[in-house]
């Protein structure tokens, strides 16, 4: 109950803050979670936290239990922060933990914003208005982790490494990012990324399964693009891009250069959503643990407390992942304040406590 006697809403969220950097960034984000829903008194969050990762792979040879996704099961959502760290591989760490994690839930849609806020940082020379949204699959393609090491140090060695197309992950995917062109938010327009003059096989299915499912999307307006093309076009022409969906290795590679586009990586969020509720999905930002910055407080956190505004949105509080939005677009015009890679002098923990200042006010006045 609240103090004027409704029953609150109340959300398990899992946090996993993880290595490095996203340890400082995963605590702005659960304060910022934390400051909303105490001025709202509609609902809380129930926050337990996991110290799985590199640290954890150290003691254990693993980076997280092995019954980690029957605990992550029953949670509401998944926070993530990052993960890998000098010491244990980074084929290992993500591997083990994230992809496991991805996989393991059926969190085919990596939904990666790609939005300048703050005109001062794009790295073009000529304004872009730059909006659009990545769709990535996220369960199979190039990373379906097949393949095999053959013929082991002879001269004939050779790895292969084997993407896996399915017609049910492609359809799915590609008809999620026509569902979400079809939204108000977005301009009914979707670019296919492909390579199919090269890739002969996997590609030429992913074209044959768009050109299917655009059929059903009349209204919708499509593109198609090799994916060489499609990263010199998003330099020179960022305004062709409304929602963009693309396989898990190229989604992957376009989106920091995405993230280049925005300002840099602190500034890209994400999202990793199961559409059918059959398990949780989890929200990261784009970046990893940036070791060298690491335990230094100096990481940016919008990235991570933007993707936290996703995971409210998922969630269906819209009104109050709007407010962080909000917030967030108004602090990347505050340059002085923010973190040494936006050229400010400020602190991860002052950049977050700016941040909800800011929403603060805006509560304020929408009371
Ligand atoms: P990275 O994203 O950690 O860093 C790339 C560059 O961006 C670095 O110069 C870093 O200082 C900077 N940077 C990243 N996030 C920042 C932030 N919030 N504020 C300020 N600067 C930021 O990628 P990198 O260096 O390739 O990988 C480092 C480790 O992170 C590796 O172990 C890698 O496997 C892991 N990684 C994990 C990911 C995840 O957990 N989702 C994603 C990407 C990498
Ligand atoms: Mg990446």
């Amino acid at each position: 109950m609240n103090s004027w006697g409704y029953k609150m809403k109340k959300y398990k969220i899992a946090v996993i803050p993880g290595d490095g950097i996203g340890i400082e960034v995963a605590a702005e984000a659960v304060k910022t979670l934390d400051f909303v829903s105490n001025i709202s008194k509609e609902l809380f969050f129930d926050f337990t936290f996991y110290d799985w990762g590199c640290t954890y792979f150290l003691e254990h040879g693993k980076m997280m239990p092995e019954n980690a996704l029957e605990t992550l099961k029953g949670f509401d959502a998944i926070l993530l922060g990052a993960v890998g760290f000098p010491g244990v591989p980074d084929h290992v760490s993500l591997r083990d933990l994230l992809l496991k994690i991805r996989q393991g839930f059926d969190e085919y849609v990596n939904l990666r914003p790609v939005k300048l806020l703050n005109p001062e940082f794009s790295p073009l020379k000529e304004f872009h208005n730059i909006d659009m949204v990545f769709v990535r699959e996220n369960c199979e393609g190039e990373y379906s982790g097949k393949g095999s090491f053959e013929n082991a140090n002879s001269v004939d060695e050779t790895a292969l490494q084997t993407s896996v197309f399915t017609r049910k992950g492609c359809e799915r995917i590609i008809r999620y990012a026509f569902e979400l062109a079809m939204s108000p938010e977005r301009n009914r327009h979707v670019t296919s990324i492909t390579k199919s003059n090269a890739l002969n096989y996997s590609m030429v299915f992913w074209d044959k399964i768009f050109e299917e499912v655009s059929r059903e999307y009349p209204l919708v307006k499509t593109s198609k693009l090799h994916v060489d093309a499609a990263s010199m076009f998003m330099i020179q022409h960022p305004e062709r891009f409304d929602v963009v969906v693309a396989s898990n290795l190229f989604g992957d590679i376009l989106t920091d250069l995405g993230a280049a586009l925005q300002g840099g990586l602190g500034f890209a969020a994400g999202a990793n959503i199961n559409p059918a509720g059959n398990f949780p999905s989890m929200f990261e930002p784009v970046h990893g643990s940036a070791p060298e910055i690491a335990g230094k407080n100096i990481a940016n956190p919008i990235a991570m407390i933007w993707s936290s505004a996703m995971m409210l949105d998922f969630l269906g509080e819209t009104y109050l992942s709007n407010i962080i939005e909000e917030a967030i677009n108004d602090v990347s015009y505050k340059i002085k304040s923010l973190t040494p890679d936006c050229g400010g002098n400020g602190t991860t923990e002052s950049v977050g406590r700016l941040i909800r200042d800011i929403i603060n006010i805006k509560m304020d006045e929408n009371i």
